[in-house]
């Protein structure tokens, strides 16, 4: 008897596509090319609530930061469309805005069961519980998305892909 494992697929979301969701694939992404199993149970991309960047790269200020780190944000920015209620198995966004805008796209109820929130995944000692909006601050900013970002990916991924 084989046993197929499905591939879940995961979408990342914030209100622009070009800072906090491009930065959470990338990582997501990292841990996928560094895993020996991964690739073969998951896939990850990120869309945005509005479409004011729609075929813009990430803003460079990210970019940068995440290079850093040593990863690299390539996506190109997107809206979240209908079709990926269907696409994806899990939708994850940034902040409470994020979430309740996604809930008000959803198509069905069962679709929106979809929908949760990057900060369910914080390490408990995490004092924050969203991820913030680091377009209109300085670098800071940026490192505190990439620093919530870096522990609450590993945790997603323990959770919702390896122990499923
Ligand atoms: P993001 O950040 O949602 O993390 O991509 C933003 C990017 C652009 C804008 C706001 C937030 N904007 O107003 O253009």
């Amino acid at each position: 008897m084989s046993l197929i494992q499905m591939k879940k697929k995961i979408l990342f979301v914030c209100l622009g596509n070009i800072c906090r969701s491009p930065a959470a694939e990338a990582i997501a992404q990292d841990r996928i090319d560094k895993s020996n199993n991964l690739k073969e149970l998951l896939e990850v991309d990120s869309a945005g609530l509005h479409s004011y960047h729609e075929g813009e790269p990430a803003d460079r200020r990210m970019i940068q930061h995440a290079k850093q780190r040593g990863y690299a944000v390539t996506s190109i920015s997107r809206p979240v469309r209908s079709q990926d209620f269907d696409d994806f198995d899990l939708i994850v966004g940034m902040d409470e805005s994020n979430v309740s805008r996604l809930y008000s796209l959803a198509p069905t109820l069962e679709t929106s069961r979809k929908i949760v929130r990057m900060a369910d995944y914080f390490p408990p000692e995490t004092t924050l519980d969203h991820v913030p909006d680091p377009y209109y601050g300085g670098a800071s900013g940026f490192d505190l998305v990439l620093d919530l970002l870096e522990s609450s990916i590993d945790n997603l991924i323990q959770k919702e892909v390896l122990i499923k």
